[in-house]
């Protein structure tokens, strides 16, 4: 359980940089991040908030996850996001992904006695 939020953290946290128009974001974060070893990862968000904000987000009402799970909760604001895609022309181990600035609700899975987030389920 410690790893899946330490996992979190690694593949969508990035409260340090803001939402720019940044066309490198995604091919040096999801490296630097260690989501283009073994294979490409092909969609991953990043949320550029504190990690109080998203923390929060556990505190709202249970809602359903993608996989059936109860554990959801979804943001009742909007937050700031960058969601990368691989293009098609990307090839293991060249990495190449399309950036997207965003502002949409979370969703996310927590898990935990300090109940936090542990998967990363969806924008709306
Ligand atoms: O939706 P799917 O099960 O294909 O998502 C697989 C993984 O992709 C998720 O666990 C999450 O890490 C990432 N993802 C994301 N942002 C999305 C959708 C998926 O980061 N909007």
């Amino acid at each position: 359980r410690f790893w899946r939020l330490h996992k979190f953290q690694r593949q969508h946290m990035d409260p340090e940089h803001l939402t720019t128009n940044n066309t490198q974001y995604c091919n040096l974060m999801m490296k630097a991040r260690n989501m283009t070893k073994g294979i490409c990862k092909p969609v991953n968000t990043f949320i550029h908030e504190p990690k109080e904000i998203v923390d929060a987000v556990c505190q709202e009402a249970n809602i359903t996850c993608k996989n059936g799970q109860p554990n959801c909760h979804q943001s009742s604001l909007p937050l700031n996001l960058t969601h990368c895609r691989q293009t098609g022309a990307s090839k293991y181990p060249n990495c190449q992904y399309r950036a997207s600035y965003l502002t949409k609700q979370i969703i996310v899975a927590c898990e935990g006695k300090v109940y936090v987030p542990v998967h990363f389920d969806a924008y709306v």
